[in-house]
């Protein structure tokens, strides 16, 4: 038999199936949705474009599955635009509202369907008039605004593929985003707001620009008012633009395999990867998981996802999916703990939000801040709750389920990436039991299968996680580097996309991801999860957040190191919590040593970065940080370290 690809540790028994009254509105409440899926893909997914999506040209083919090289509704034209604003506004609908927005200082903006059209003509006659033509690329480097949304939109109005760089990266990664895409046009803001303060952008932008010889306009955004250097001929405010434009743009169909965006993954090593989603089959598989998984009803609900545009779930899940399917969302600016650690809930109870889609990350910070600050507020509209990012642990599962949806509301744990585009898998909330940590099931039309190091099909326990069959929203390469897409993706198990991730299988058929691979620790033989250990201290009631890595040890391989972050207000030795994880999942898995720290190295997006973790443990000179949210937080830890003696 083969060597068992990761331990399978951990046992979570609470069940949560759908209550009756959740499955009295649910749009799936059985398994007619599997069942369809299993029985032939293609013919579930082409049912799903004809209803979801409205197209200016029919396919004529399905899928065309060149492996590793999909095509999706060949022959078939749509404009994305057009399925997000026009047929909405067309079906007496432009009154309803698209979103509600609000700024970090507190102001409110209300933007209905028409008037999102209008702005999204305006400004895609305006990036014709700078001279964008369909097939160019335009970047994207603004901060939470609605005019993020509308310049996207714009570009898949006339055809133009978008490049969105999250307003917190540095010019150096703007600039080599902007190099690898080749982009004509950057649309940036003078400033946004984070934390009560304006942070410059169009500074920065003028940095990256200085070496990026494709950018030929800039259009710049009104948001902070901060002072800015606007440079003749080149610089353009975008509200002069839009006081110009007209507001007839016709939305021009496009071929369904036409270049929607790229956006860039860091990844842990090397150059960031350009990932490429196209325009039929992203749709189609954001409109269906948007609507299925988050069980919308767009005449009721108000949805709220509190990623930024500048990560794959804000394209998916707060501009594409969400408009496809004519929804009224909230969109955020700032930071939760913006002017106090309740800014979000009381965000929901204000716009009375009943699906909200969040991180682990962010849940754990929530946990570390106390129960009382949902408490103030009256979250009683909240009906669905959603995690993406990261595996949940099992007891910040149980806090987000009892203190944010004080025990009513389903949560969708949504397994997915920015190379699979759309939710892979993930309970649909009206059909599945819930298991807290576990995102369940594979959605229908998804081809899952977990194998062991030799590529056999595992039953039970611990595994890789491989897709067996291509998907509509699949990237369709990395920008220019078709070799490094085989390479990434395609190379470890022959004819599946290996996605990095471990997980394990329980006995009900239950997925549970543990994590990248590359994060997986051989200690004395064992291979053990990080998540496992980590959800183990964070089951002990005075954790908050933890981060487990392991370092090179002589006599067991590796050791498994941990950094703790406690609740505020409890107290707790690091022997006890050493003796919890024995009892939680074994002796094997007790952290060796364990280090208290006030906050955890993470990269923008929220992703503990282990990485450096293990360099820390194992004492050796920190590599690149520049992916850091905040870089003082290792050189912290390193002092930490180098105080905290441990145990054996
Ligand atoms: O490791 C998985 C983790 O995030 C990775 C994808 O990251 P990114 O491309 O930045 O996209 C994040 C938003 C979709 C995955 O390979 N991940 C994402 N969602 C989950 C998750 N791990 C466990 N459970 C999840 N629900």
């Amino acid at each position: 038999m083969a060597e068992k690809a990761i331990d399978d540790l951990m046992l979570e028994n609470r069940k949560f199936p759908p209550s009756a009254a959740f499955k009295k509105t649910s749009l799936v409440t059985g398994t007619e949705l599997y069942d369809e899926g299993n029985e032939d893909y293609q013919s579930f997914w082409a049912r799903q474009a004809s209803e979801l999506v409205t197209w200016d040209k029919d396919w004529d083919t399905v899928c065309e599955w060149n492996l590793p090289y999909a095509k999706w509704f060949l022959g078939g034209q749509l404009n994305v635009s057009y399925n997000c604003l026009d047929r909405h506004v067309l079906a007496g609908r432009g009154d309803k509202v698209a979103f509600y927005w609000e700024g970090e200082p507190g102001e409110s903006r209300v933007i209905t369907y028409q008037q999102l059209l209008d702005e999204v003509s305006k400004f895609a006659n305006s990036l014709k008039s700078l001279g964008v033509e369909k097939g160019d690329r335009v970047n994207i480097y603004l901060p939470m605004i609605p005019e993020a949304a509308v310049a996207m939109l714009a570009c898949a109005r006339i055809g133009a593929a978008h490049s969105v760089v999250f307003g917190g990266f540095s010019s150096q990664s703007l600039s080599d985003r902007i190099n690898d895409a080749e982009a004509k046009v950057l649309i940036t803001a003078d400033g946004g707001y984070r934390r009560g303060e304006v942070f410059p952008l169009k500074p920065q932008a003028d940095e990256a620009i200085a070496t990026t010889p494709s950018i030929e306009k800039v259009v710049v955004v009104r948001r902070g008012n901060n002072p800015v250097d606007m440079k003749a001929g080149r610089d353009h405010w975008y509200h002069d633009l839009i006081d110009a434009a007209s507001s007839d743009c016709p939305a021009e169909p496009m071929d369904s395999e036409q270049l929607l965006f790229l956006l860039y993954t860091s990844g842990t090593t090397g150059k960031p990867k350009g990932i490429m989603h196209t325009t039929g089959g992203y749709l189609t598989q954001v409109a269906f998981t948007h609507k299925y998984v988050f069980d919308l009803n767009p005449d009721k609900d108000i949805y709220w996802c509190t990623a930024d545009v500048g990560w794959v779930t804000g394209h998916s899940y707060i501009v594409y999916g969400p408009l496809a399917n004519g929804a009224t969302s909230v969109m955020y600016e700032g930071v939760p703990n913006y002017p106090a650690n309740d800014r979000f809930w009381s965000i929901i109870e204000k716009y009375k939000v009943s699906i909200f889609y969040t991180a682990p990350t962010a849940i754990r910070t929530f946990m570390k801040w106390g129960d009382q600050e949902p408490a103030k507020h009256d979250l009683s509209s909240l009906r669905l709750l959603g995690s993406v990012g990261e595996p949940i642990n099992p007891e910040a599962w149980m806090w987000y389920h009892e203190h944010i949806g004080r025990g009513n509301c389903p949560i969708v744990d949504t397994w997915w990436q920015t190379e699979t585009g759309g939710i892979m898998i993930s309970p649909l909330p009206g059909a599945t039991t819930l298991k807290p940590g576990s995102a369940t099931f594979a959605l229908p039309g998804i081809g899952m299968e977990v194998v062991d190091d030799e590529c056999h099909h595992v039953e039970k326990g611990g595994g890789y996680l491989t897709l067996t069959q291509p998907w509509p929203a699949m990237l369709r390469g990395i920008w220019k580097d078709p070799e490094r897409y085989q390479d990434a993706y395609w190379s470890r198990f022959e004819g599946r996309y290996f996605a990095g991730d471990g997980c394990k299988l329980d006995d009900d058929g239950y997925i549970w991801l543990l994590g990248r691979v590359d994060d997986v620790m051989n200690v004395s033989g064992h291979r053990i999860s990080t998540t496992e250990v980590e959800s183990a201290l964070v089951s002990h009631p005075a954790v908050a957040e933890a981060a487990v890595v392991g370092a090179n040890d002589a006599t067991t391989g590796q050791a498994i190191m941990a950094y703790v972050i406690l609740r505020t207000g409890f107290d707790v030795t690091e022997s006890d919590l050493r003796n919890h994880v024995a009892k939680e999942i074994g002796a094997i898995a007790k952290p060796k040593a364990i280090f208290f720290t006030p906050d955890l190295p993470k990269t923008r997006s929220g992703k503990i970065m282990r990485r450096l973790l293990r360099d820390v443990a194992e004492g050796r000179n920190l590599g690149d940080t520049t992916t850091l949210a905040d870089a003082n937080v290792v050189s912290e830890l390193q002092r930490r370290a180098a105080e905290t003696p441990s145990e054996d």
